[in-house]
């Protein structure tokens, strides 16, 4: 994967400064300082309860913070000129509720909702063009509890993707479902990078494919203990020490980050 170029790519999406969150009553991440430039593609690691989930709900706007400020296309979150613009695709996206009857079309014509023109028109068009970006096409008027795990993914995507958000996050996308989905999803989410210029920030447990497709790589564990080019990631040794840990007994830890 080639690392991009931050100069090439120019305009500023996300600004974090000296951001820190608090969760009944506790601090569950501080000091984050993170810039994101279009066209980035960055991954987020850390152990398990390490605020990578608290951290994407604070740039949603679902979290408020304790102090610093989160700036995104140069307006805090939940601001009305994001609207549309940020797509957001949860933890608990792969678990949609079976007892939920709704088509794959109908899913993804949700994601409207979000967007600008929500209030005129369902635009037919972008669900249209959504379903084929993510490959569902043949599977738009199937229910969504019928899909494998994958597609249920996929489709949570395209509704992310039909408001024509520029800003994608993703919290564990992987979870639950099998390599082939696994690699075709990764792909999709590396062409919506580099073809359609999309930004993504996500998070997930999988090291190995993070890696894989990730040009830039966070190890998050209360604060940002590693930024850089996914080629420079560190080792398990150097993640040890940048964790405090005796590194004898870390690479258990760290391997259960993986799958
Ligand atoms: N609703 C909540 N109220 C209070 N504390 C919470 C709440 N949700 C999470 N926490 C705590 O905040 C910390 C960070 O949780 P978070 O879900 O952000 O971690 P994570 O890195 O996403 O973990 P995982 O890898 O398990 O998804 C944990 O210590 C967790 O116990
Ligand atoms: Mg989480």
């Amino acid at each position: 994967m080639q690392p991009i170029h931050l100069e090439a790519t120019g305009q500023q999406i996300l600004k974090i400064e000296d951001l820190s969150v608090r969760r009944s009553g506790k601090t569950v991440i501080k000091d984050i300082n993170l810039n994101i430039n279009r066209g980035e593609f960055v991954g987020i690691v850390g152990p398990n309860g390490s605020g990578k989930s608290t951290l994407l709900l604070a740039i949603v706007g679902a979290l408020k913070q304790h102090s610093g400020s989160i700036r995104i296309y140069g307006s805090p979150p939940l601001s009305g000129q994001l609207l549309g613009r940020i797509g957001w695709v949860s933890q608990a996206a792969s678990y949609f509720p079976k007892h939920v009857r709704i088509s794959v079309r109908e899913l993804v014509s949700l994601g409207t909702l979000s967007a600008k023109t929500a209030f005129f028109l369902t635009d037919q068009d972008r669900v249209t063009k959504a379903i084929q970006m993510v490959g569902l096409e043949d599977v738009q008027d199937v229910d969504v509890s019928r899909l494998s795990g994958g597609q249920r993914q996929r489709a949570v995507i395209a509704r992310a993707l039909v408001s024509e958000s520029e800003f994608i996050l993703l919290d564990e996308p992987l979870v639950g479902i099998d390599r082939d989905a696994r690699n075709s999803l990764l792909k999709l989410l590396d062409n919506l990078c580099h073809e359609k210029g999309k930004t993504i920030l996500m998070v997930s447990h999988d090291l190995t494919a993070i890696r894989q497709t990730a040009h830039r790589m966070i190890f998050l564990e209360e604060t940002i203990r590693f930024d850089g080019p996914t080629d420079r990631f560190p080792d398990l040794d150097v993640l040890a020490e940048l964790r405090g840990i005796d590194p004898a007994c870390s690479s258990i830890e760290i391997d259960s980050m993986e799958g």
